[in-house]
């Protein structure tokens, strides 16, 4: 049997009241929880903390890229607000990398540290744009994924399309969280290489991440119910 991926809400909201109103409406239907940039620079900690409160899981998606110092004190600190997931850029490199799973591991945490490859945002052109030579995007998506595996890092967020690339680059026990989904039932918005979930779950997604569907839906505890019938009916 198939494993079901686990949903993940993106709280994509600027204020507490905004957040909490959406896990009160949908957990425990929905118990994991992405607060992102936007949340945590207007609300902090205190963000994460209205999810725990609610009964939900914390996925801290900050995207860190500095020197590893810096980097391994904010995993700290983040595994101290007992968060269960943290996003990093795999191009911040291997001692970045392990620096951060050092400080996870040091710490006795179980939070799972998560690697940003290539933004989905760069296409071929905006990648050698910004690092000076021609790059092939999934070439260097597999090779970022491999260098924070090898850094010990748990797994990585990626594109749908690149599921199958990077579970056979990576092996089954890596963890692959995919943002980009759209049911067949909304427009694709702004994202543009989309699959649906039942697409995702049957290439091999462990956790789908969506926003907008729910957060944005007329009905989010409807949407939410839909994207999770239509999960169950994979399995
Ligand atoms: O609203 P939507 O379902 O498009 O939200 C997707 C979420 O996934 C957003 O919080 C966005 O920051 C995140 N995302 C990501 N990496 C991508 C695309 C989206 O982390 N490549």
């Amino acid at each position: 049997m198939r494993k079901t991926p686990e949903l993940i809400v993106a709280l994509d909201v600027g204020d507490l009241a905004s957040a909490a109103a959406l896990v009160d409406r949908l957990y425990p239907a929905v118990t994991l929880f992405k607060v992102g940039l936007q949340l945590f620079t207007a609300e902090g900690p205190r963000a994460v903390e209205a999810v725990q409160q609610r009964g939900g899981r914390v996925f801290l998606d900050l995207k860190l890229h500095d020197i590893p110092n810096t980097v391994a004190g904010a995993v700290c600190e983040a595994a101290r607000l007992g968060v269960v997931m943290c996003t990093l850029h795999a191009s911040g490199g291997r001692s970045m990398l392990q620096a951060a799973a050092q400080a996870v591991a040091g710490g006795g945490s179980s939070m799972q540290l998560l690697a940003v490859t290539v933004l989905t945002s760069l296409d071929a052109r905006g990648l050698e744009e910004a690092l000076g030579s021609p790059l092939d995007v999934a070439a260097q998506v597999v090779r970022m994924a491999s260098l924070a595996r090898e850094a010990g890092v748990d797994g990585v967020v990626a594109s749908p399309h690149e599921i199958g690339l990077l579970r056979a680059a990576l092996g089954p026990l890596a963890r692959l969280v995919i943002p980009g989904i759209r049911p067949a039932w909304v427009a694709a918005g702004d994202q543009r290489r989309v699959m649906t979930p039942r697409e995702a779950a049957v290439a091999g997604a462990d956790y789908l991440v969506i926003g907008r569907p729910i957060t944005a839906a007329a009905d989010p505890v409807k949407a939410t119910d839909r994207i999770l019938d239509e999960l169950r009916a994979v399995a």
